[in-house]
């Protein structure tokens, strides 16, 4: 009998599913093309590391995952979570949002069986194609006795990264995810945490404020550049958005012409958050109170989604833990 553990492989598209027309081309392709059992027979050796199942959720490129997608993929690892027969889950994804989904499902799920989601930056169909090393690493992460209760775990190109930390720093490098601020918490060969991942936040939002949810509450993100037109705020409230993230200059600086807009955005209950353009650094609290809140470490589209759960939760605390 046995002893591997018993992990499940769910999958949603992306790069790492890709198949273009030639090996040399890896970046006119279909992303998600390739189901499981395609992935699977890419990585010899997969069946030394764990008895693997396969859940095929999606087939797309991750540029169109919506808020609906992220609801869908939440419940779905929820159930396999909460199946004993199943000791951790894998998910493949595209980069070009990994990013947005690591962060959602790391608020979302509270730590416990390990949860790591994996990508590529080549098509499966290329050569050198750098999705089934990722894969095999992102198994054997997930597989390994350190990976439980470490919050949702990002493996690709040999490192392990908190879901929370990570963002797409190169529109084609094979390197692109990282995570500017802390870096790596570890090496995915052999598999090895430097140091814990930091959960204040993980599984931060309760189960039952999204229980039944197929939808969340709509923010935009605003990017505001010299001389962008404030009415771009009002508008975007016309079109339905219960919350704003404006990417603002500097350390989320409003320009003088946009408080009015903000101030109006006040008065409708309209929640708006100030977060920044710049790659790198906080957004600080300020003490001046008509300015819109600060998103403290938070990119925009980080922000956008912690906005998101904070409307769908309706709770101040958790606002104030969101963006801490
Ligand atoms: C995608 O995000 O689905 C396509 C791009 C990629 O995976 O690198």
């Amino acid at each position: 009998m046995s002893t591997l553990p018993h992990l499940t492989l769910l999958t949603t598209g992306g790069t790492i599913a890709g198949q273009a027309a030639s090996s040399a081309d890896t970046t006119g392709y279909t992303a998600g093309a390739l189901d499981p059992s395609a992935l699977i027979a890419a990585v010899p050796g997969l069946g030394e590391l764990a008895q693997l199942q396969c859940d095929s959720l999606l087939s797309i490129d991750s540029k169109d995952m919506c808020p609906a997608h992220w609801l869908t993929l939440l419940a779905r690892v929820q159930h396999h979570l909460a199946r004993p027969d199943c000791d951790g889950v894998v998910i493949t994804h595209g980069t070009d949002t990994l990013e947005e989904t690591a962060w959602f499902l790391h608020l979302c799920l509270p730590p416990g069986k390990p949860v790591v989601l994996t990508a590529a930056m080549r098509p499966a169909s290329a050569l050198s194609a750098d999705g089934p090393m990722n894969l095999y690493q992102a198994v054997a992460v997930a597989a390994h006795a350190a990976s439980a209760n470490q919050g949702v775990l990002v493996v690709v190109n040999g490192h392990i990264f908190a879901g929370a930390d990570i963002v797409k720093t190169d529109t084609q490098a094979l390197d692109a995810i990282d995570a500017p601020a802390r870096g790596p918490l570890g090496a995915a060969q052999p598999v090895q945490f430097y140091h814990p991942a930091a959960l204040t936040q993980a599984g931060c939002v309760p189960a039952d404020a999204l229980a039944g949810q197929t939808e969340l509450p709509r923010v935009d993100i605003l990017y505001v550049a010299a001389g962008s037109d404030p009415d771009l705020l009002a508008a975007a409230i016309e079109r339905g958005a219960k919350g704003i993230v404006l990417a603002l200059p500097g350390n989320g600086s409003l320009p003088a012409n946009w408080q009015c807009a903000a101030d109006a955005a006040r008065a409708r209950a309209i929640a708006v958050i100030r977060s920044t353009r710049v790659a790198h650094g906080r957004v600080a609290h300020a003490t001046d109170t008509m300015l819109p809140a600060a998103s403290g470490a938070l990119n925009p589209a980080k922000a956008r989604i912690a906005l998101m759960l904070a409307l769908a939760a309706g709770t101040p605390e958790l606002s104030a833990r969101l963006f801490a």
